[in-house]
């Protein structure tokens, strides 16, 4: 009978059949064109077929970076990545220009769907209301929460270290992970919430789930992934983590907005109640999606604050001549405190500071930044066209190697950046800091869409780190001299979770 009805309307049919051809044919005409247009950019990359620079790409886009960077000095070029798209690499010079273009052009969450694989991780990546509530409610109430921030850190680092009287073998990244989640929720959810043994397990498995994912989808063939990632067991498994942690936050969002109705109700201070205070301005009604939000929220500040504070510790932990003289800044700004660690103390922390900066010139969360999705064609100042479609980035870890911007550049300095401070003027000042985005400091992004928790990232960062100096002496496993060695995927890079440290109690 279908049949019958279909071959009666055959001429709708072909009619219908001649249109998707058509349309079929259009689009791969402007996959054409848009291929066309980039092959116009000089080209670079690790193999002469894709498969040969796919896996280049995957094994060396560090080296692939930097190389790149010096050949083609100050003009863009184009460099086929593991996804099978090719990624067009656009020098430092250009970005004042870049930064001024909109969001309809630029777009930040169009390129994160590609970077964090979002058709199969699902992470929610474009809602503007969580990195306004994080600009205009987190950083300005920074001031007021750092005495409570800082409370919640000396609990939480009591709680996660064992003793070590003597010296004791610490998988710090695991720890951190504990510690991180505990004093992040401290802020999003509040005192009690944040202490919650299954707010911390939903929040941390579903982070580790999450880039166990991202990872797994990675290394994938990108022809294959349609098919095959969502069945991937680290992608079920995170499906079922995330049904889990909605299940677990779904209820917390709806009791919070019940009790709005109480006029006598006192809000909490804390990132859920700023949620929930914009939601209507935003056109947001659902319970659902704010939980969503605060678990893409939890995401964002776990995962890259745990793996920047491990990545300075094993930094630390092979050049212990930085820890008398930070442990001395530290007693010294705090003592002006009465032991808390305000947000005065945390500015006179330069060299804590500056250590931190040091090791994430080293050591950066990638080795590019300003990854945006070209929306419409733009032509550069140079006459360089880009098409729409196009992914473009900043060899940012080029940049921080480069004796133009940071002499001796090889030369890890751990009070490089202080030492540039205390000379200096307020304009040195403000460009040798950790939060400090520019054109030289890229890896907190760039322009309108970077970074907006970097500012409660490195108060937490510089809390743990300065009670863990205060009370730890800390160093490499006993025979191991050189720096655990980051992971390299891609443009991706992390600590080594499995590494153990040192840790003894300083002896009064
Ligand atoms: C050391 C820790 C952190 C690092 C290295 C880091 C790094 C970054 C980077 C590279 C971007 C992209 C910026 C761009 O492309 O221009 C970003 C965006 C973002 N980060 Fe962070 N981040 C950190 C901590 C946090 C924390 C603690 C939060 C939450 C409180 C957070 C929330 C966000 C949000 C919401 C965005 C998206 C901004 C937008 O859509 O405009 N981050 N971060
Ligand atoms: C989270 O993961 C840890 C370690 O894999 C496990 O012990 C714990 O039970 C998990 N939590 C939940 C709620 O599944
Ligand atoms: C938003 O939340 C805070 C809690 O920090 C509360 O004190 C404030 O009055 C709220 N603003 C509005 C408009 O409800």
């Amino acid at each position: 009978m279908i049949l019958q009805e279909l071959s009666g309307n055959s001429h709708i049919l072909q009619t219908a059949f001649a249109a998707a051809g058509l349309f079929a044919l259009l689009t791969f005409i402007s996959h054409l064109n848009h291929r066309a247009k980039i092959a116009n950019l000089p080209s670079f990359g690790g193999g002469d077929s894709r498969e040969k620079s796919r896996n280049a790409y995957l094994q060396s886009a560090k080296k692939l970076y930097i190389d790149g960077y010096k050949k083609f000095k100050g003009q863009v070029y184009r460099m086929m990545t593991s996804d099978d798209e090719v990624s067009i690499v656009v020098p430092p010079r250009f970005l004042p220009e870049l930064r001024k273009l909109p969001d309809d052009i630029l777009s930040f969450p169009k390129a994160v769907d590609k970077s964090m694989e979002v058709k199969y991780t699902k992470i929610l990546t474009d809602e503007p209301l969580i990195s306004h509530s994080v600009k205009a409610d987190l950083t300005p109430a920074l001031v007021r929460l750092n005495p409570i921030i800082c409370q919640e850190v000396d609990e939480a680092v009591k709680e996660e270290l064992p003793p070590c009287e003597d010296w004791t073998t610490v998988y710090i990244y695991m720890k951190l992970v504990h510690i991180v989640a505990k004093v992040s929720g401290r802020v999003f959810v509040g005192p009690e919430l944040c202490r919650d043994q299954d707010y911390l397990d939903s929040g941390i498995n579903y982070t580790m789930e999450l880039i166990g994912a991202q990872q797994a989808i990675k290394l994938m063939h990108p022809w294959l992934r349609p098919f095959l990632a969502s069945r991937l067991p680290q992608v079920k498994n995170l499906r079922r983590r995330e049904k889990l942690a909605k299940q677990f936050l779904e209820p917390v969002v709806q009791a919070r907005r019940n009790a709005e109705k109480d006029p006598d109700y006192e809000k909490p201070d804390d990132l859920l109640q700023w949620f929930l205070n914009r939601t209507n301005d935003y056109g947001i009604d659902s319970t659902a999606y704010i939980a969503q939000m605060q678990l893409g929220t939890i995401f964002a500040a776990i995962h890259t604050t745990t793996l920047t504070t491990t990545n300075i510790l094993y930094t630390l932990a092979v050049k212990p001549e930085y820890i008398e003289p930070m442990r001395d800044e530290i007693r010294q700004a705090m003592a002006d405190n009465d032991g808390i660690i305000t947000s005065r103390a945390l500015q006179k922390m330069e060299k804590l500071d500056s250590f931190m900066k040091e090791t994430m010139r080293f050591y950066p969360a990638g080795f590019t930044s300003f990854n945006r999705r070209v929306m419409k064609g733009i032509t550069l100042s140079d006459g360089t066209y880009i098409p729409a479609g196009a992914i473009i980035e900043v060899p940012s870890h080029a940049i921080y190697q480069d004796d133009e911007n940071y002499p001796s550049a090889d030369e890890f300095d751990g009070f490089r950046f202080s030492k540039l401070r205390k000379g200096g003027g307020a304009t040195e000042h403000a460009r040798n800091q950790f939060v400090t985005t520019n054109e030289q400091n890229l890896g907190f992004g760039y322009g309108r869409h970077a970074c907006p928790g970097r500012f409660f990232a490195a108060n937490e960062i510089k809390m743990i780190l300065a009670r863990l100096i205060l009370d730890y002496d800390i160093k490499n496993p006993d025979g191991v001299t050189e720096r655990h060695p980051n992971t390299e995927v891609g443009r991706s890079t992390a600590p080594d979770a499995s590494k153990p440290l040192l840790f003894r109690k300083v002896q009064i």
